[in-house]
């Protein structure tokens, strides 16, 4: 059976996932990050909490704290299903079953819901969609995209990776891309091409290992240095 969603399911992860994701050091947490697509997830609200300059970028941000509580839940039953339903394709370690990952991935909601509003009003959470972004260039240290690029490769075509890609080099001095693999854990059908186009813009871009592996094998990220 494969992993299959029907569309772009918005779900969060928790700050702690982001640190091992990105392999992000005490230093890296400390740079002005961008988290492009960043969901509901928990990892804005601990880098306010922490002091640290940090903005998300998501189009789910048109809509209010309790519309996007009550898109998260409704996509709770097809998530625990496909999960169940494709167990191989995860390390059971952190979360040792489908429920668990569900209700951390609810947890991260709440986190992010109860910060919402402020964040919103402070301009750390705004509505803007990848392939472009409306900050100037190099408005940011770090910019990183977890869960939307590579994973949703059979949703969104090569072009728009590429263009996605060059739109956070242009905004920040680094990226980082989470994970590599498709929803079915495969290496997406787009990385070549994307590692391609980066090389024609003499962009330094290199695949490294990551200590995070919840896809099985899905354990690197694309790291880019930015010209
Ligand atoms: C699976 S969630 C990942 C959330 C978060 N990054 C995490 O890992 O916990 C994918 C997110 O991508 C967002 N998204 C969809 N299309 C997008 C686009 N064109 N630009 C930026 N984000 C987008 C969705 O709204 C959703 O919140």
């Amino acid at each position: 059976m494969s992993f299959e969603l029907s569309k772009i399911v918005s779900w969060g992860r928790q700050h702690d996932e982001y640190v091992r994701m990105f392999d992000l050091s005490a230093a890296d947490l400390k740079l002005n990050i961008l988290s492009c697509a960043d969901g509901p997830s928990g990892f804005n609200r601990k880098q306010h909490q922490d002091g640290h300059a940090v903005v998300s970028i998501d189009p789910l941000y048109r809509h209010s704290a309790e519309e996007i509580r009550e898109h998260v839940l409704a996509a709770k039953e097809e998530v625990l299903a496909q999960l169940q339903n494709n167990r191989d394709v995860f390390v059971w370690k952190r979360f040792r079953t489908p429920q668990e990952l569900v209700d951390a991935r609810i947890a991260a909601m709440e986190t992010f819901v109860a910060d919402f509003d402020a964040g919103r009003e402070q301009g750390r959470y705004r509505a803007e969609s990848l392939p472009e972004l409306s900050f100037p260039a190099k408005s940011f240290d770090l910019a990183v995209c977890s869960h939307l690029l590579f994973t949703y490769s059979a949703h969104l075509d090569t072009a728009f990776h590429i263009a996605a890609v060059l739109e956070m080099t242009r905004v920040a001095r680094e990226v980082r891309v989470f994970p590599l693999l498709d929803l079915n854990g495969h290496t997406s059908v787009h990385l070549p091409e994307v590692l391609a186009e980066l090389s024609r813009h003499s962009v330094q871009a290199a695949v490294t290992p990551v200590p995070y592996e919840l896809q099985r094998g899905g354990n690197q990220m694309l790291r880019i240095t930015c010209p």
